[in-house]
């Protein structure tokens, strides 16, 4: 990455040395103008701080400069705090933010940020001690913070509601959008909106000195978050609790805001400060930031060399819903593509199914009708494969059978152009067998989407024995232009994720024979931040659908393998989930009941067993879901499914809404000990069977006292 080059830049060169070329200072005629120009996001470094610090002084003290113009060098403004440094001695170097605010406010000319790329976090808090800001049409602002377990430290919870009001505040710091520029002009959050940087910035800074002494500092406009009736906050609470779902840090910016409306600046951002340092030593905080990292790092395959091949075009086998939606993917993303299947009605359906969604969006307001228009527009209908032959990638999602799935691969081979990437969104057939059924087995690769595919953002890359490097780079680039997470899984059974759900509903199952109720192990799921608890998520998607993948399953798995019979014994009972009005729990519309009946198979079940059934705790059943999957992630990581670690945690953090702010089951595992997991894995083993037990890499970490996967 760019970062590595630039800190491999660094070496042999003085602070000073560094500090001089990450903060340029040039003149315009009689306005000075700051240039931040530190790879790759011109973070608030030691380095861009003390460059800054030199330059603002300079600025001060000469008395030709009447205004400061405040920019960024490549391809953006300022992206924040240093998250690499954070915790560092580098982050202790002077001047802080802060001080370089103070500076800023007390400017006796007229200071603009002016802003290109993304002015985000510290950076966009640096931009709001400026007088003014101005920025680009394409830039965004935002203070996204709360992504990492924050809150804005530098005066973002005080200042952005000077200018923007309470509710908008409240809103953009706890969701920690990135805002458009038209928006943030609307907002209040930018001045004015400029053609080019920085001509229109020393334009518009030359203008407002024009106009005498600079406006007030934000910080000193009060007229937005006087007489706030309290009731706001309540109000405010109640709604981001429950989207929250466990998280600390959107509450406590509430706390910061509330502080801007009720007591002076100074003291509400010392609050402010307190609030950010205890958030900043937090597990939450920890785990996303882990998290952040994780993100970036699953896109690198180590060793891989082969550049990218662009994609400008695709196709889509299967008009399905998932077909439709992955479709969807691509036009959203801009690139045109064909939705195919076997006959008219099928296609006729699957674009109807498109149009509808797509209005769905737009009467939501998550997607403006322009946008909606222009996607649709990208995506085009056929049955005939010929028509298909001229795109750079086509991905099937058709039956999850091998035999249908071969047949077509077939066709494909015959009619695709040489070099187009032909991938398959199976979620458990093999890569290698589909591949069997082309003469270019280089070309093929798996490409999984999650259902809905247009929302979910995980997109599990599975590389076959003979896939190429060209053809794994080329969809793990493509995750970035659709605006997906990638991880690259080696073809196995359930690859990185499948494989691992099978033990946390499973362990869910044990758990009720053993006592614990199908409420009290949703809650205590949900509790945990998991979207849904598993036995609602088997009512969903059909108990009948569970017992069939079961059965299919059965004859590969180790013969001391068990499952437990309450599924099947439901299925039995007509009880299908909520198709039927009734599975785990009992349903009225979409509302869900506790079924004394559903309690009576269990426990039947339990007697015949002969399993003596007992009280859990919370704590208990929370260990007892999530050990499994971390136990079989250590085995992913050993047999080389996974890459790593971390790859884990970014696949099941996006494909099934494990919490980001426990960092991913992975990180997780780490937390509460390997040494524990590795136990409860041997306890399983005894009870459900040989497979459920330790991995070598889980019993050789344990044995040499190693905490975490980087040991490994
Ligand atoms: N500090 C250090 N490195 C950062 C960084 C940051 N704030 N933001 C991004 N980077 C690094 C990434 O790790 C990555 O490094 P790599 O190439 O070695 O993997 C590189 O910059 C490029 O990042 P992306 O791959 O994410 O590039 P994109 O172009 O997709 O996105 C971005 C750019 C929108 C700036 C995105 O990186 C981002 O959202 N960054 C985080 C921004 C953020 O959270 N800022 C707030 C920080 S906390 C703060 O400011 C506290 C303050 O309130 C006191």
């Amino acid at each position: 990455g760019e970062t590595r080059l630039y800190h491999a830049l660094d070496a042999g060169r003085t602070f000073a040395e560094i500090a001089m070329s990450a903060v340029r200072y040039e003149m315009d005629g009689d306005v000075g103008i700051v240039i931040v120009d530190y790879q790759p996001v011109n973070a608030l470094s030691a380095a861009v701080r003390t460059g800054l610090g030199s330059a603002f002084t300079k600025a001060r003290d000469d008395k030709n400069v009447k205004a400061l113009v405040i920019t960024g060098g490549g391809r953006t403004f300022i992206a924040g705090a240093d998250i690499t440094e954070m915790g560092t001695e580098k982050s202790k170097v002077k001047p802080d933010l802060h001080e370089l605010q103070k500076m800023l406010e007390e400017f006796p000319k007229v200071t603009v940020a002016a802003i290109h790329g993304t002015a985000l976090g510290g950076g966009y808090e640096l931009a709001l001690a400026c007088h003014y800001r101005v920025a680009v049409k394409s830039a965004k602002v935002g203070l996204p913070e709360v992504s990492l377990g924050l809150l804005p430290g530098a005066g973002g919870t005080q200042r952005l509601p000077r200018l923007v009001g309470i509710d908008a505040a409240i809103d953009i710091i706890t969701s920690g959008r990135h805002i458009s520029a038209s928006k943030a002009l609307d907002l209040g959050m930018i001045d004015a909106v400029v053609d080019d940087l920085p001509g229109g910035a020393v334009a518009f800074a030359r203008d407002m000195a024009a106009g005498g002494q600079p406006p007030l500092p934000v910080i000193a406009r009060n007229d937005k978050i006087v007489s706030i009736d309290p009731a706001v906050f309540v109000e405010a609470r109640r709604k981001v609790a429950a989207k929250a779902r466990g998280k600390n840090a959107p509450l406590v910016i509430i706390d910061c805001i509330e502080k801007a409306c009720n007591a002076p600046a100074e003291e509400a951002l010392a609050f402010e400060l307190a609030e950010f340092r205890k958030l900043y030593a937090s597990d939450q905080s920890a785990a996303l930031m882990h998290y952040f990292f994780a993100e970036r790092e699953a896109r690198r395959v180590p060793g891989l060399s082969a550049e990218p091949n662009d994609i400008a075009s695709a196709a889509v086998i299967g008009a399905g819903t998932m077909g439709g939606g992955i479709a969807m993917v691509f036009a959203n993303a801009g690139i045109p593509v064909y939705l195919t299947d076997v006959s008219n009605e099928a296609v006729e359906r699957g674009i109807a199914l498109i149009r509808k969604n797509y209005e769905t969006s737009v009467a939501r307001g998550s997607m403006p009708r322009a946008a909606a228009d222009r996607a649709l527009a990208l995506i085009s209908t056929t049955t005939d494969y010929a028509d298909l032959a001229d795109a750079d990638i086509v991905i099937e999602a058709a039956f999850e059978r091998l035999d249908i799935k071969q047949d077509i691969f077939a066709r494909l081979d015959k009619v695709m152009k040489p070099g187009a990437i032909l991938a398959s969104n199976t979620s458990t057939l093999s890569i290698d067998a589909i591949a069997d059924a082309t003469k270019r087995p280089e070309d093929v690769v798996g490409v999984h989407f999650f259902s809905p595919a247009n929302v979910m953002k995980l997109q599990e890359n599975i590389r076959g024995a003979r896939t190429s490097d060209q053809t794994v780079a080329t969809v793990m680039a493509l995750g970035k232009t659709l605006g997906k997470n990638v991880v690259l899984a080696r073809n196995c059974d359930g690859f990185i994720g499948n494989r691992m759900l099978q033990y946390y509903t499973g362990e869910a199952e044990f758990l009720l024979e053993q006592g614990a109720t199908p409420e009290q192990i949703d809650r205590v799921a949900m509790a945990f931040g998991m979207p849904m608890g598993p036995m609602a998520m088997r009512d969903m998607s059909g108990l009948d659908v569970g017992v069939l993948v079961r059965e299919a399953r059965r004859a590969s798995l180790p013969p001391d393998e068990r499952f437990s019979p309450i599924l099947a014994r439901l299925v039995d009972g007509g009880r299908l989930g909520m198709k039927t009005g009734k599975g785990f729990y009992r349903y009225e519309g979409r509302d869900k009941f506790p079924d004394p009946e559903t309690a009576a198979i269990i426990e039947d079940v339990a007697r015949e067993l002969g399993i003596e059934r007992r009280e859990f705790s919370d704590e208990e059943i929370e260990f007892r879901l999530f050990a499994p999957l971390v136990n079989e992630g250590a085995k992913e990581i050993e047999d080389g499914t996974a890459l790593r670690a971390s790859d884990i945690d970014v696949a099941w953090v996006n494909g099934y809404g494990f919490p980001a702010h426990k960092g991913g089951p992975m990180f997780w595992g780490e937390q509460v000990g390997l040494d524990r997991i590795y136990a409860a894995a041997l306890e399983a083993a005894k009870r459900n069977g040989s497979r459920w037990g330790p991995g070598k890499l889980l019993e050789r970490l344990t044995n040499e006292g190693k905490g975490g996967w980087r040991d490994a």
